[in-house]
C-alpha cells in the first residue's frame, strides 16, 4: 500500500526526499556551478522531527539529486532553519590551507542536554569540500538573546556607504519583528536595528530574507526587498509569505509599503504584497551568489495547517518550483514579478504537445481531446466577453479535477480544489481560494504547472502567483476548457506533456 501511494503523488518536476519529511529550503547557494538545496528534514520519519538539514543538489535547477544529510541534530539541539554563505576572504578562520569555506549559519533549537533549553539561538557550521560535509562550530551558539523565538537567519553580504560586512536579518517571530545584525567574521555580531510589527502579523513571522534587485532592471536604481514568511495569517488560510519593498542603508530597512497602524485588519490583508496567494507556497528565501545577480527562490510546497497529514508516504511534502525574481513598476509601484526558472527547453522533450487556434468558448465545459496528462505545462490566454468566469479544468476525470478560473467582473483568479481527489485528510484542505487579478493589455494570460500533486499558477507574466497541492487519482488525467454565464475567447493554448 505504501509504495502505491508514493508512486501517485511522487512528482515529476519537483523534489521530494526519497523516504523522508521536509519542510523549510535552508542554506541556498550557487558554489562551484551546483545548487544546493538545503532543507528542514526528519531523517527517521514522515513528519516533522528531529530537524536536520538535508540536502540535494542540481546543475539546472529542475531535476535535483538527493544527497547524504548535511548537518545533523543531536541531543543537544535540532537545527532549524538558516542559510549559508561563501566566506571568500576566509573572514571567519575556518578556511584551511587556502580553501575557503562555505559557512552555514543555522538556529540552535537547544534541548536538555544543551543546558540551554528551550532556547533559540545562532550558530554556525563549515564546510571545506564544496557543502558536501560539514563541521559545527566548537564556539556555538555564536548569537544568543536568551529568547525561545529566535531564528531563521539569512546572512548576506552588504557593500555600500558604510563599509562591507555580513549583514543577518532574523526574526523575533512571537514579537512579529525581523531583527537586523551585522559582523565582520561571522562569529561576534553587533546589533543594528528592528523592523516591525508591520502588514500581515497573523501566528508567527519566519524565515525573513533580504536583498537588492533593479527596479525595471535599471542599475542606477536599486531598491531592497524584505520577504517575511508567516504562519498562519496568510491572504488565503495559513502559512504564507509577505514581501516589503524599500531601502537599505547599511543598518536600517524602511519601506513605503508598511503599514504599521490598523495592520491587524483582516480586510487589509489583500492589500499587502504577498509571494503567493495559494495555500502551499511558504517559507521561500533565495539562493546566494547566482551568476549575474540574477534572484532566485524555492519554497516548501506545503502549510502547517495541514503539512503532517498530507497522503503521500513514506516521503512528505515537495519543493515548489524554483522562480526567478525581478522587481518591475506596475501602475506606478515596484512589484515582484515571478517566472518559473530553469531551462524547460534543455529537459526530455515533452512526451506530447496540444494546440488550440483562437477559439471562442460558449456557455459550459468542454473535455480537450487528446490533451489528457498527469504532469503538464499549460499556457492559456484568454479575452474576457460576457462570461461570468472561464478558465481551465485540470486533473479531471468524472466529477473530479481542479478549477483554475478567472472573475473578470470581480478582478479574482480562483484555484478550487474542493473536487480535486482526496481532500478528507485534513478538515481545512478542501478550499477555494482567491488572489487579485487585473486584465493586462485586454487579455488574462495564465502558466500552469500541473504535476502529481500540485498545481502552480503564474498570472499576466508573474504579477499574481497561487500554489496549491491536490491529490487527484492518477487516472484523473482530463483537461477541460469551461465558461459559465455566457462566453470568452481563447486566443491561444498551448499544452507540454511531461507524462
Ligand atoms: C518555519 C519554521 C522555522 C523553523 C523551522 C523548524 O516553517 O517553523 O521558523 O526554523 O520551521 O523546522
Amino acid at each position: 500500500a505504501t509504495a502505491t501511494t508514493t508512486d501517485i503523488f511522487r512528482p515529476a518536476l519537483h523534489y521530494s526526499a526519497g523516504s523522508t519529511w521536509l519542510n523549510d529550503p535552508n542554506g541556498l547557494i550557487h558554489h562551484d556551478g551546483v545548487y544546493h538545496l538545503y532543507y528542514q528534514n526528519n531523517p527517521l520519519d514522515s513528519v516533522w522531527g528531529n530537524l536536520s538539514w538535508g540536502h540535494a543538489t542540481s546543475a539546472d535547477l529542475l531535476t535535483w539529486t538527493e544527497r547524504p544529510v548535511a548537518i545533523s541534530c543531536d541531543e543537544k539541539e535540532d537545527i532549524f532553519s538558516g542559510s549559508i554563505v561563501f566566506d571568500r576572504h576566509n573572514t571567519s578562520g575556518f578556511g584551511q590551507d587556502g580553501t575557503a569555506p562555505l559557512v552555514a549559519i543555522y538556529t540552535s533549537a537547544f534541548k536538555a542536554a544543551s543546558g540551554l533549553e528551550g532556547i533559540q539561538a545562532q550558530s554556525l557550521a563549515y564546510s571545506l569540500d564544496g557543502g558536501y560535509t560539514w563541521t559545527k562550530h566548537t564556539g556555538n551558539p555564536v548569537l544568543n538573546r536568551n529568547s525561545a523565538e529566535f531564528r531563521d537567519p539569512k546572512v548576506i553580504r552588504y557593500s555600500g556607504p558604510s563599509g562591507d560586512y555580513w549583514v543577518m536579518v532574523a526574526v523575533e517571530a512571537k514579537d512579529f519583528q525581523v531583527v537586523l545584525y551585522k559582523s565582520h567574521d561571522l562569529k561576534s555580531w553587533e546589533y543594528l536595528s528592528t523592523f516591525g510589527p508591520a502588514n500581515a502579523t497573523g501566528g508567527v513571522w519566519e524565515c525573513p530574507d533580504l536583498f537588492p534587485l533593479p527596479l525595471d532592471g535599471d542599475p542606477n536604481n536599486v531598491q531592497w526587498v524584505l520577504i517575511v514568511n508567516l504562519n498562519p495569517g496568510g491572504p488565503n488560510l495559513g502559512s504564507a509569505g509577505q514581501y516589503f519593498v524599500g531601502d537599505f542603508d547599511g543598518t536600517t530597512f524602511s519601506s513605503a509599503t508598511t503599514v504599521t497602524e490598523g495592520h491587524q485588519d483582516s480586510e487589509r490583508l489583500r492589500e499587502y504584497r504577498w509571494l503567493d496567494w495559494g495555500r502551499d507556497y511558504y517559507a521561500a528565501v533565495s539562493f546566494a551568489d547566482v551568476p549575474d545577480n540574477r534572484k532566485l527562490t524555492i519554497a516548501w510546497m506545503n502549510n502547517w495547517e495541514y503539512a503532517n497529514s498530507i497522503p503521500t508516504s513514506p516521503w512528505r511534502s515537495p519543493m515548489s518550483l524554483v522562480r526567478e525574481l525581478t522587481l518591475q513598476t506596475v501602475d506606478g509601484e515596484a512589484h515582484l514579478i515571478q517566472q518559473p526558472a530553469g531551462d524547460w527547453a534543455a529537459l526530455d522533450a515533452p512526451v506530447a504537445n496540444f494546440s488550440l487556434p483562437e477559439t471562442a468558448i460558449s456557455q459550459g465545459t468542454t473535455i480537450l481531446d487528446g490533451a489528457a496528462g498527469t504532469v503538464q505545462r499549460i499556457d492559456v490566454s484568454w479575452t474576457p466577453g460576457t462570461a461570468e468566469e472561464f478558465g481551465v479544468v485540470v486533473r479531471g476525470e468524472g466529477g473530479q479535477g481542479t478549477r483554475i478560473g478567472v472573475r473578470p467582473a470581480e478582478g479574482t483568479l480562483v484555484v478550487d480544489r474542493r473536487e480535486s481527489g482526496q481532500t478528507d485528510f485534513h478538515e481545512t484542505f478542501a478550499s477555494i481560494d482567491t488572489a487579485p487579478i487585473r486584465l493586462m493589455d485586454g487579455h488574462y494570460k495564465l502558466t500552469l504547472f500541473v504535476d502529481r500533486c500540485s498545481v502552480e499558477v503564474f498570472a499576466q507574466g508573474g504579477q499574481v502567483t497561487m500554489t496549491e497541492l491536490i491529490f487527484p487519482s492518477p487516472t484523473s488525467k482530463d483537461v477541460s476548457v469551461y465558461a459559465l454565464g455566457g462566453s470568452a475567447t481563447i486566443n491561444s493554448l498551448h499544452i507540454s506533456q511531461y507524462a
